[in-house]
Order: C-alpha cells, then sequence, then structure tokens
C-alpha cells in the first residue's frame, strides 16, 4: 500500500499529504524538528514549559544556536506556531512527537520524568479528544521504558487504550549537533518502533513526504528501537576508541602514520572510513552518556558488558594521557595555549569535552592555561570559571602560549602555520592537521599518531 503510494507521490500524480503535527520539548532538536518539518509544509505547533522558548518562536526567532535553525524558522514562520500549554497543540493536531531531556540518573540509565511529565499533560487532552492521536516519543529512552513506564502514563491520564484509542510510536533521531536540520531532511533511514500496525503506518505517511532524500523507514517492536538507538552510539564509540588506541600504538612504533593504519582499514568496505580517525577522545551531550547507560541498560539485566567499560575507561585515559604530555612539554613557568574547548568544531558546547577537561586539570595542577575557543566561550565560562585565561581570538592566544594544544579537527587551525612563523612555540596537534615540514624551527610540531 505504502509503496504504491510512494511511487504515486514520486510520480507527482497525488499532491503530498501535509500534517498537522507538534513537538514538546523547544531545546537543541525539538526546535530544529520544528523548524524542519514546516519546511515540508506540515504546520507544525511547539510546546514547551520554558516561556523564553515560546516567545521566541512566536516571534519567529531561533531559541537555541544551531546552524540554519533561524533561517528556517524565518522561511516557514506562517506555518510555525508554540504554546505553553498543550490544549490547542494536541486538539490541532495528528501526531504529537515528544523531545523533551532524558537526563542521565546516577546509575547511568535515563530519567524518562520529563516524558512522563509531558505524557500526563498529552493525557488530559487525548481523554477529551475525538479522533486517533498517534504519540510519538523522540527522546533517547532505554530498552522497556515505553512500554512499562511512558505508555502506562498515556493510559492512566487519557482514560484510554494505546492501539485502539491513540497510537504510540518511539522514534529516536540520528543527528549530530551543528547539522541537525540537514541530519534530520537527509537522513540515513527512519528508524521507529510502533505499538501496532496503523501507528507505524501513519508515521511512516508522515515521514513519506518530510526528507529531501526519500529516506526509508525501518519499522520494528518498541523495545527493538530502543536498544537500536542506544546500540548504535555505543558501536560509534566503540569505532572511535579504536582508532584513539591505533593512535597511540602507532606514537610508540618509529616510522608508523597512523593516518595510513586507518586508511587501509576504512578502505575495507566491512570497517568503512567514518569515524575511524585516531585523534582525542569522544565527548560531547549523547556518546559518553549513551555508552554508560547501555553498560547500565545491561547490568539491570544481569549481563556484563565489557566493551561499554572497556571504551568509557580507555576515552578517559586519553585525558590524562594527554595532560602527561603537555606538562613534560612544558616548564612550570610556561603558559599552555588550549585552542577548542568544544566537544567538536562549529559547537560551543563543552559537555565532558576532553579539550575542556584537559585545560581543567592542567590548572588545578597550577599550570598557567590560556584558552580560545572559535565559537564563543558562553559555556565553557561556566565549566571552567576563572580557573583559566579567555582569549578574544588566536592572535592573542598565540601571543601568550609556549605551547599550543589543538583539541578539535577544525580548519581554522590551518592559519596557525603562518601566524607562529619564526616564533619559539610548541604545537602539539593529536589530530596532525599539518603535514611534515609545515614548520620551520624554532618552531616545534609534534603530531601525535604520525612519527
Ligand atoms: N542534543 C542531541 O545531540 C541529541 C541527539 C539525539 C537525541 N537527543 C535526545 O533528545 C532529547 C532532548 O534533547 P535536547 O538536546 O533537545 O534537550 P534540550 O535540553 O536542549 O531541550 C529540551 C526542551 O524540553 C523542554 N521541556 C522539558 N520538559 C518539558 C515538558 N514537560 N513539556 C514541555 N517542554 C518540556 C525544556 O524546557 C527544553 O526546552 C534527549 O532525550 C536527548 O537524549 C539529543
Amino acid at each position: 500500500m505504502l509503496n504504491d503510494a510512494k511511487q504515486a507521490l514520486a510520480s507527482g500524480a497525488v499532491e503530498a499529504k501535509k500534517h498537522n503535527i507538534s513537538i514538546v520539548g523547544l531545546g537543541k532538536l525539538g526546535a530544529c524538528m520544528v523548524a524542519a518539518y514546516a519546511s515540508k509544509g506540515h504546520k507544525v505547533i511547539g510546546i514547551d514549559i520554558d516561556q523564553s522558548a515560546v516567545d521566541a518562536i512566536n516571534n519567529g526567532q531561533s531559541p537555541v544556536q544551531e546552524t540554519d535553525l533561524q533561517k528556517y524558522i524565518s522561511e516557514n514562520r506562517e506555518r510555525i506556531s508554540a504554546e505553553s500549554t498543550y490544549s490547542r497543540a494536541i486538539n490541532e493536531s495528528e501526531i504529537t512527537f515528544i523531545i523533551v531531556p532524558t537526563p542521565s540518573t546516577e546509575t547511568g540509565s535515563f530519567s524518562v520524568d520529563y516524558v512522563k511529565s509531558a505524557c500526563t499533560e498529552i493525557g488530559k487532552v487525548l481523554k477529551q479528544k475525538t479522533g486517533f492521536h498517534l504519540v510519538v516519543v523522540t527522546s533517547t529512552v532505554l530498552p522497556g521504558d515505553c512500554e512499562n513506564k511512558i505508555i502506562p502514563v498515556l493510559e492512566e491520564s487519557s482514560g484510554k487504550k494505546c492501539g485502539v484509542d491513540f497510537g504510540f510510536c518511539y522514534n529516536p533521531e540520528f543527528i549530530a549537533i551543528g547539522s541537525v536540520i540537514h541530519d534530520l531532511l537527509n537522513p540515513d533511514l527512519f528508524l521507529f518502533g510502533e505499538f501496532d500496525k496503523k501507528s507505524g503506518d501513519i508515521l511512516e505517511e508522515f515521514y513519506s513526504v518530510s526528507s529531501n532524500n526519500g529516506a526509508r523507514s525501518v519499522r520494528m517492536s518498541i523495545p527493538s528501537a530502543e536498544l537500536a538507538k542506544i546500540s548504535l552510539n555505543h558501536f560509534m564509540t566503540l569505532k572511535i576508541t579504536f582508532a584513539n588506541m591505533l593512535a597511540e600504538v602507532a606514537q610508540a612504533i618509529p616510522g608508523v602514520n597512523v593516518d595510513d593504519v586507518t586508511e587501509a582499514l576504512g578502505g575495507d568496505t566491512r570497517i568503512g572510513k567514518k569515524y575511524l580517525r585516531g585523534g582525542l577522545g569522544y565527548g560531547g551531550p549523547c556518546f559518553p552518556r549513551d555508552n554508560r547507560a547501555f553498560a547500565a541498560m545491561a547490568g539491570l539485566r544481569g549481563i556484563s558488558v565489557p566493551f561499554a567499560q572497556i571504551t568509557d575507561t580507555y576515552n578517559k585515559s586519553i585525558i590524562d594521557r594527554m595532560v602527561k604530555i603537555l606538562a613534560e612539554k612544558t616548564g612550570p613557568e610556561d603558559t599552555i595555549g588550549i585552542v577548542g574547548l568544544s566537544y567538536k568544531p562549529g559547537t560551543g558546547l563543552c559537555e565532558e569535552s576532553q579539550g575542556l577537561i584537559v585545560a581543567k586539570k592542567l590548572a588545578e595542577l597550577g599550570r598557567k592555561v590560556t584558552v580560545f575557543e572559535p565559537s564563543g566561550h558562553y559555556h565553557a565560562k561556566t565549566l571552567l570559571g576563572d580557573a583559566v585565561s579567555y582569549c578574544e581570538n588566536l592572535d592573542a592566544l598565540l601571543d601568550k602560549a609556549d605551547l599550543v594544544f589543538l583539541t578539535n579537527w577544525d580548519r581554522n587551525n590551518l592559519e596557525i602555520k603562518d601566524k607562529v612563523a619564526g616564533r619559539k612555540i610548541t604545537i602539539v596537534d593529536p589530530w596532525r592537521q599539518f603535514p611534515n615540514g609545515s614548520f620551520s624551527a624554532p618552531a616545534i610540531y609534534l603530531p601525535l599518531g604520525r612519527n
């Protein structure tokens, strides 16, 4: 049925159905979903308990910093609105996506309290609403959470039955901060777990007109989708860690360049090149916590998953190794300059960023540390305070520093080559961004992982 519908759409024989949808949570992911799906012609009502996010959307402003978000909001304003309460949004939409935080707990699991609270409010409106409504959880949750903790809240507060009076899907997104809108509109696939076939059909129909690349839907049970989401990020951390381990080993063997080794490995299609580049460890709001959650989730079932634990331990050990290298290459009076505090280029977010933790640890050792994050210090300052000094730009940092540590693989770093010509300065680069011979004495270049 759906394939016929897709063919008819592709041939232009029928006009794509536009939906009325609501999105609960206007944060880093939710605000982008609002703008991306409005750009595909859907009418979107956002809901957030934070009045400032609601006001921003209603004033045509982006509530969070993200590439292209402001442009997409501005271009699609007539189809976008927001509310701080649920009634109009649920009544005037057919599908509600929930994308609120699921913070890590002390045991490494995820709390679904925000999701449950959103479901309580959605259920209250569904109680009065006639007609079928599909609820879709997009927040990252762990296997069993939807069926054991979330659907029961919807059923209780609505007094209705899931699969009969309303539908339910678990539909995680695979996006990266910095390219959220692009990733939403050009996914490799749409993955979702469906409570029943009708729920899955509605979501598949929505997605059949919601991407730029005609991505296919991959449908499965809800717990399978929950496990798939958390496994994907766990696998990414494994692959990154493998490349980082190769870089450490390569560093110890004369004549080895880790990039040649990963190029050869990644050229084998069974392995693939993406995320296979030795450098600093992973950080950010997803990889570290999803990896730990995988271990916690398995542990609760009495299963030991050593890869998740080893990956986490090895990832943290990279920080100590870098601190040791930087401390050994400098004297106590030298200033260590850290370029890049965010967990990846193009965002100022520093959650679990290795560059930021290295800066913090060096400062705790009493070393003089000066920093420059090209995307701004707004987040870094909340985590580092006055333990370090902040530079307005790269030139200011290079003026102060005796050693420079390049934490991110960032094309902006390439300017450094000309700026340090003729200066006595050491550049430590775990990403090997410059070819051999790029620097000459008195500057010293240390590309970690390449001898
Ligand atoms: N940020 C990422 O890279 C990423 C990637 C994949 C998955 N996720 C998952 O997406 C979810 C959301 O992440 P985020 O980064 O967008 O979070 P965020 O903190 O940026 O935004 C969440 C928003 O939800 C709002 N909110 C909280 N409770 C609410 C409620 N009951 N009703 C209405 N609004 C409510 C908050 O006010 C906030 O604006 C998490 O589960 C996260 O794990 C995030």
